[in-house]
């Protein structure tokens, strides 16, 4: 029987409430194949600050490097905003990322049949959406330096690198190009290359990793025309790679085609065979915790993904996704995705319905 190590770093705000959910799913999934988890939480964000002093604690990232995969759910919380940046929650995320080397980020934008209603968009337009967004997750503007805030001639200035080397460039296209291949082998990069050198030196790489992907046709956006097309003309989209700060802005825009940040995931990868983290694309939702109003489904996906990009196991996440549809199917929707005519169900009851119908199968 496969046995698996999965580091479970629940974080701040609903972050325990979804992910509890998710672990309900993978437990389910766990009586399907012959497979065994075993969940080792830890703290990480706020919850690790207030105990430990930092966010992101030596022990958290040394269980995680020592597992299989990690699931995460959110940090932050509105009290931990005037702490100093070095310790605030968000810097675990992305100590956690560049601990890990984990430089490539997965984010599907899908949008549901039995959702199409709830997209701000008409529906037209969304029906069908399958975007897989490529984020380069570990350099950029995020982690460039030299960085600060400092004082010259008197008056104060703010300044951050936007600095990618082509071995990064390199190794997130092919990430994108071997993605396309698997998908609708159509692969959109995204940059500012009529403004940013850096941006030059990206579509370069592009242009010559695509050799070796002949198959692929790669084409090339403006990440301002790229912003518009999203809403305009989505279904023209199959995969999308691109830089940090890009991808960060780009994926929280196309989760709104699908009519809710509660439903999107994402992986973050490194290099083949190594640890892979998984965790909804949306925050802790601080003003949502504790009610039992969070929609786990984007967690639940991301531990399909999991079970996809880390164990191989396409059978499982084909199974998950098709238990959420089939209780979308059948009419139950959060808050988030709440529309008339529909049955309103909290957090752990849309987990307890999701883990039913997984049975069922
Ligand atoms: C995300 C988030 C993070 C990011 C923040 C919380 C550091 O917005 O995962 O998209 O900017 O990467
Ligand atoms: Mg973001």
């Amino acid at each position: 029987m496969a046995k698996y190590k999965i580091a479970v770093l629940s974080g701040d705000g609903t972050g325990p409430e979804v992910i509890a959910e998710a672990l309900k799913v993978l437990k389910a999934v766990e009586r399907k194949y012959d497979i065994e988890f075993e969940f080792n939480e830890a703290l990480i964000g706020g919850c690790a600050y207030d105990k430990f002093g930092t966010p992101l604690p030596d022990s958290t990232l040394e269980l995680a490097k020592n597992s299989d995969a990690v699931m995460l759910g959110a940090v932050g919380d509105w009290k931990y905003d005037t702490l100093p940046p070095e310790v605030r929650p968000e810097r675990a995320l992305l100590g956690i990322r560049k601990g890990l080397n984990l430089f490539a980020n997965l984010r599907p934008a899908i949008v549901f049949e039995e959702l199409v209603s709830s997209s701000p968009l008409k529906a037209e337009n969304v029906a069908g959406v399958n975007i897989m967004i490529i984020r380069e997750l570990t350099g950029d503007v995020y982690f460039g330096t030299p960085k600060g805030i400092e004082t010259q001639n008197g008056k104060r200035i703010g300044f951050n690198n936007m600095i990618y080397n082509e071995d990064e460039i390199r190794r997130i296209a092919h990430v994108a190009f071997k993605t396309a291949m698997q998908r609708g082998k159509k692969l959109c990069s995204v940059d500012k290359a009529n403004v940013l050198d850096v941006s030059r030196l990206w579509r370069e790489i592009m242009i010559e990793v695509s050799k070796e992907y002949p198959e692929v046709e790669l084409s090339h956006m403006y990440v301002d025309n790229a912003a518009m097309q999203i809403i305009r003309a989505p279904k023209q989209f199959d995969t999308i790679a691109t830089g940090n700060i890009f991808g960060d802005i780009l994926s929280d825009e196309a989760s709104m085609l699908s009519g809710s940040l509660g439903l999107l995931p994402s992986a973050s990868l490194g290099d083949d065979g190594k640890v892979g983290l998984y965790e909804p694309i949306h925050g802790s939702a601080p003003d949502l915790k504790g009610k039992d109003i969070a929609n786990p489904i984007a967690t639940i996906l991301s531990a399909a993904m999991m079970m996809k990009y880390s164990f191989k196991n396409d059978d499982a996440y084909n199974l998950i996704e098709k238990a959420i549809k089939n209780v979308l199917k059948q009419g139950y929707r959060t808050q988030d995705i709440m529309s008339e005519g529909k049955t309103l169900v909290g957090t752990s009851k849309m987990g307890d319905l999701i883990v039913e119908e997984i049975l069922k199968q």
